[in-house]
């Protein structure tokens, strides 16, 4: 069986630290079946050495540090302030320097040139995330020619959005050096195709497979997901726990409405907030019988954007307490400390209602965790927006749109007011399609349709080298 070789920008070391992202929950369940090399960042700055490498049963850890200007440019800028904002749909907050895109590419240079002597002939490569666009091409230029596929944890927007990046066309042409691209969800890829259609007058050769430049490029959607079994028994350990006993007593009697989101304006906080603020207002009898924690970690804390949206969620924190609070009662806990795996599975299994609401979100794997932690006899519901990933699978969950604060706030009221034979029928229809696209089935779907023998134009099987 050939090594995976799997890139991405954060590795998940296994040193016991709490992390915030999907990426990391996603590739770490997929990983436990093959011999793996997993590759990327170390999190740590300094001058460029030599890679660190630690070996956990059959997972290799090998990770480089960056510079600081590799982090300026590299990951604040171009990765996080560009690409990201446009892949999510806002335009607004792009800040474009044509230092940072040379940064970008720069970067992808040097893990082409730290991981080419790693690889052995009969490698295959999954490259994950918007940080490594051009790293097929930058790996073929050193002369690699192993299977090499990539995988978008986030949105791919229409074309239209995708051409207001500047140096759309040389960007977009690198992910026609994998020989797969995957996406979270169907609109995403249409989106990935129609842009090569409209942009390039690119034809498919057949469905599925698009050509640029004379490359197939197979194409599709593999929406990531958890290891369902594994979470709920955590849940249910972690609800015998210390932890999970005190915060149980610090609610008093009362119920838990639970969010878990990294500090980005991707997800929406501002307007839950506004929305939970409504639902105080609007629904007065439920005041001192919930409470909501809202467990928040801060990220990418050098980008303004960043640091302007945790000043405005702050501000609506304090308003929020300020109005509704009592001496004896805090209608809103926030936190910014990561907690680990463990104490979130606890938290996700007590809570009533959680509230998942993104503006924009490739998936959003709180959504599944927190089904795959309930009881069954007794389950939590899930608010979930209807921009998130997530929504495409979860269609029991309670829908919002995250721009309505009045339809929010009702929905809000709804969750906390369903009848318990319609909380269990919405819950086994979201444990069927939790279960049914798992993390093990993600990353099998992917990698079988990586390996397979790829096609020429006239559907004919092509003989490609390392398969
Ligand atoms: O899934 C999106 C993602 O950007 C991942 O690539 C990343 O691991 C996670 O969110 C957390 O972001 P960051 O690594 O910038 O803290």
């Amino acid at each position: 069986m050939p090594r995976l070789v799997i890139v991405s920008n954060r590795v998940g070391i296994p040193d016991g630290k709490a992390r915030a992202g999907g990426l990391e929950v996603a590739i770490r369940s997929a990983l436990e079946q093959m011999e793996c090399l997993w590759f990327g960042w170390s999190g740590k700055i300094g001058p460029h050495a030599e890679a660190q490498t630690l070996t956990r049963k059959n997972v290799t850890y090998t990770t480089v540090d960056l510079e600081q200007a590799d982090f300026d440019e590299f990951y604040n800028g171009f990765a996080n302030s560009v690409l990201w904002p446009v892949l999510h749909y806002r335009l607004d907050l792009i800040e474009f320097t044509r230092r940072d895109q040379s940064g970008y590419f720069r970067v992808n240079e040097y893990f082409a040139r730290q991981l080419a002597p790693l690889l052995r002939p009969d490698d295959v490569i999954w490259v994950h995330d918007y940080h490594f666009i051009p790293l097929a091409q930058a790996l073929s230029d050193l002369g690699c020619r192993n299977r090499i596929g990539f995988f978008l944890h986030i949105p791919f927007p229409p074309p239209e959005l995708i051409a207001a990046l500047p140096n759309h066309e040389r960007l977009l042409t690198q992910l026609s050096h994998y020989d797969l691209v995957g996406f979270q969800t169907e609109r995403d890829a249409v989106n990935f195709a129609s842009y090569f259609e409209n942009e390039r007058g690119a034809l498919h050769s057949h469905p599925g497979t698009i050509v640029v430049d004379g490359r197939e490029v197979a194409y599709g959607a593999f929406p990531v997901g958890i290891d369902v079994a594994d979470f709920s028994q955590l849940a249910q350990k972690a609800a015998e726990s210390d932890f999970v006993k005190e915060v149980t007593d610090s609610l008093g009697g009362r119920s838990m409405i639970i969010g878990v989101d990294r500090l980005d304006y991707s997800k929406g906080l501002p307007m839950r907030f506004d929305a939970y603020e409504m639902f105080l207002k609007n629904f007065p009898d439920w005041r001192q019988k919930i409470t909501y924690l809202q467990i928040t970690p801060r990220s990418r804390a050098d980008i303004a954007n960043y640091a302007d949206i945790g000043r405005q969620i702050g501000q609506s924190v304090a308003r929020i307490n300020g109005t509704y609070g009592e001496v004896t009662w805090t209608p809103l806990r926030y936190v910014n400390r990561a907690h680990n795996r463990r104490q979130l599975a606890g938290l996700l299994k007590m809570s009533r209602i959680a509230l998942v609401t993104p503006l924009r979100d490739g998936m959003n794997l709180v959504a599944k965790e927190f089904v795959a932690a309930q009881d069954p006899d007794d389950p939590g519901v899930l608010v979930l927006s209807r921009f998130a990933g997530a929504a495409h699978e979860l269609r029991d969950a309670v829908l919002v749109n995250p721009y309505d604060t009045e339809g929010f706030a009702a929905a809000i009221d709804r969750a906390l007011s369903m009848p318990l034979d319609e909380r269990r029928g919405r819950h086994r229809a979201l444990y069927k399609a939790v279960c049914a696209s798992d993390s093990e089935g993600w990353a099998g779907k992917f990698l079988s349709r990586l390996n397979a023998p790829a096609r020429n134009s006239r559907g004919d099987v092509r003989v490609v080298a390392g398969t």
